[in-house]
């Protein structure tokens, strides 16, 4: 395709200020389409103000947001047909059926004869019983599912999902990953939030982390991982209450019961010279186990935040 060298997503230098409160400060950020990009940070990062300038639903107070090569401003109803967003928030119209508000979307895009895309969204969401109710009627989960049909009611290229998986149960959480790796497979850009790491590190190939109104993090998910410079090694000793060496007790991040957990710098530390010391002293060991690092401990190193959630 000619388009393909255009990116998904083109933010340049976004500023966003709220008062005095300057919620993004000089973002750039450039994604690729096909990509499946995680959008990660704590609370307050300015993920959703982002969210919120790209879909032209807020103003950026400097610099500018490119969806498919079109200004979110200057070229506002292309870059909105571009994109599909599902908000964080549950916002809906409680008088309108399922049906009547994906048909009333439809026709905002000017997409007249959309039945059977909705029919299969329907199916594919598990609302074909819903298809009729109101809004006010469904459950919150079924909102949120609602949400998400209309983000891809007109079948945009790029489509970003603000927390999806918030609040939601197992099987809805399964059905979501599902529908955005088979949307991925089927070439669409998928941009991403979600406070579950474990959400992201399974499912996004590139993560920018955002933390106070600036990204702190850009890298592929492998390349953040390898960054983190600890490993940790969990070892069951025969006895809870032997006294460790300085090897091994300077290094301990949890002792409960036989269970010892300590953290070794990936670079200079050698798991086999804790072992040894731990044999010179004559602490018997049961077990032994290495661990490498998650996106959590990863995030929680870059935005110093007790709590990723
Ligand atoms: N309409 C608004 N008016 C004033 N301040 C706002 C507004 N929207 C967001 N903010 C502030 O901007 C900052 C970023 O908020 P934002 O909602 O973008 O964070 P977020 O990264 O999406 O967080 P969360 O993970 O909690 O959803 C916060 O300090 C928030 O209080
Ligand atoms: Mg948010």
């Amino acid at each position: 395709m000619a388009t393909s060298d255009i990116p998904a997503v083109d933010i340049a230098d976004v500023r966003k200020h709220y008062g005095l409160l300057e919620a993004l400060k000089g973002v750039d950020l450039r994604i690729e389409q096909g990509e499946f990009f995680g959008l990660l940070g704590p609370n307050g990062a300015g993920k959703s103000t982002l969210i919120g300038i790209m879909a032209g639903l807020a103003r950026a107070s400097s610099g500018r947001v490119r969806i498919m090569g079109h200004d979110t401003v200057s070229d506002f109803r292309r870059a909105r047909a571009a994109l599909g967003v599902v908000p964080q928030e549950l916002v809906y119209d409680p008088f309108f059926s399922v049906r009547e508000l994906l048909e009333l979307q439809s026709g905002y895009f000017g997409l007249l004869r959309n039945g059977p895309w909705i029919d299969e969204l329907l199916h594919v969401l598990d609302l074909t019983d819903k298809a009729d109710a109101n809004m006010q009627a469904l459950s919150g989960g079924m909102k949120r599912r609602v949400l998400i049909a209309q983000a891809l009611v007109h079948r945009p290229p790029v489509v970003v999902l603000d927390e999806p998986t918030a609040g939601v149960d197992v099987e809805l959480r399964q059905a979501l990953w599902r529908l955005t790796r088979k949307l991925h497979g089927e070439g669409h850009t998928i941009v991403l939030t979600t406070h579950y790491l474990e959400e992201a590190e399974a499912l996004c190939d590139r993560i920018a982390i955002l933390d106070h109104g600036a990204v702190c993090a850009l890298d592929t998910k492998d390349g953040l991982l390898n960054r983190y410079p600890w490993r940790l090694l969990r070892l069951t000793l025969t006895d809870e209450h032997a006294v460790l060496p300085e090897a091994v007790s300077e290094r301990i991040v949890d002792r409960s019961g036989c269970g010892v957990t300590l953290r070794l710098r990936k670079d200079t530390d050698n798991a086999g010279e804790v072992l040894a010391a731990l044999f010179r002293a004559g602490v018997g060991v049961t077990d032994i186990h290495t661990e490498e690092p998650s996106l959590e401990d990863v995030f929680m190193e870059l935005t110093g935040d007790e709590e990723a959630a």
